[in-house]
């Protein structure tokens, strides 16, 4: 099995660059969870409260032979219907319990924005609690731009410690990487492939043809050698072998050159930019 680098958060938890996404759309495998971590090597799991997989992402994890909890990276999120100080611990008990386990290894806040009475600023307060207590070891949030993340900063005792976003060459959100670098904010990228619409990108192709492999595998490493840590989803063994497989090759300076040209502002999912 190969060993996948890790990216260390301020809060010192070691984080692999490379995950399984497991969100509702596009369909959901248990079994291809579990052999992910048996058979394939993945040690980071992604999941949310939102995309109704905790439950099966926790099986998996206790059936796969072999793999420790404490091995496995496991995130998942509170949806914004949930925001507020007390139900943000009741949801997070509600996700551990689901997921079978007495840690989350990041925890996050799915939206830049409540969407019930609650503010984001006493929902992070009870995130910050989550994480003085143990039950989560690093907090985080999700689609947060620039100005969300300024917003946080100023209530905030303990600044996020990741950013995921969507990031694939169609979707590079160069001004908020930089950002969230200068704040020491790992960037984590969701929809690597651009929920498909990225693979068949001529430039794409090209790559693919001259290092030699697919065109999942050219992304997933764009994303990996831009130091964003990348969560491709796949409910099929295959592919999911597939976008591991990863470490044997690199990319040069012009396909990286070639690549990072090609941002679009097109989003292949949730839009948070108009969020105030
Ligand atoms: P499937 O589950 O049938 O494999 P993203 O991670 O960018 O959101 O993309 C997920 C989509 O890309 C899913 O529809 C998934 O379909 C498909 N996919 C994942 N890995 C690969 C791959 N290696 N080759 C082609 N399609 C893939």
């Amino acid at each position: 099995m190969s060993v996948c680098p890790e990216v260390r958060l301020m809060s010192g938890v070691c984080m692999p660059m490379l995950g399984l996404g497991t969100s509702h759309k596009g369909g959901f495998d248990q079994d291809t969870v579990r052999l992910a971590m048996q058979e394939v090597g993945y040690r980071h799991v992604d999941t949310a409260q939102r995309y109704n997989t905790e439950q099966e992402v926790g099986l998996a994890l206790r059936q796969a032979e072999g793999v420790d909890r404490d091995q496995v990276f496991i995130t998942t999120k509170l949806w914004p219907g949930s925001y507020g100080y007390q139900s943000c611990l009741e949801q997070a008990d509600l996700s551990l319990a689901r997921l079978g386990t007495d840690y989350l290894d990041l925890y996050l806040l799915h939206w830049p924005e409540a969407l019930n009475s609650s503010t984001v600023e006493e929902t992070w307060r009870a995130m910050e609690l989550l994480l003085e207590s143990g039950k989560v070891k690093a907090i985080g949030v999700s689609n947060f731009q620039e100005r969300h993340l300024q917003r946080l900063f100023t209530t905030a005792t303990v600044v996020p410690r990741v950013n995921q976003i969507e990031f694939h060459p169609y979707q590079q959100d160069r001004s908020l990487v930089g950002f969230c670098e200068e704040n020491k904010i790992v960037v984590e990228g969701f929809s690597p492939l651009g929920k498909g619409t990225v693979l068949g990108e001529k430039q794409v192709l090209k790559v693919a043809k001259e290092v030699g492999v697919t065109p999942a595998q050219v992304l997933i490493r764009w994303s990996l050698q831009n130091g964003v840590v990348t969560i491709p989803k796949s409910t099929n063994i295959k592919r999911v072998r597939e976008n591991f497989a990863v470490w044997h090759f690199q990319l040069t300076e012009s396909h990286m050159t070639a690549l990072n040209s090609l941002h679009q502002n097109l989003r292949v999912t949730w839009d948070s930019s108009q969020v105030l």
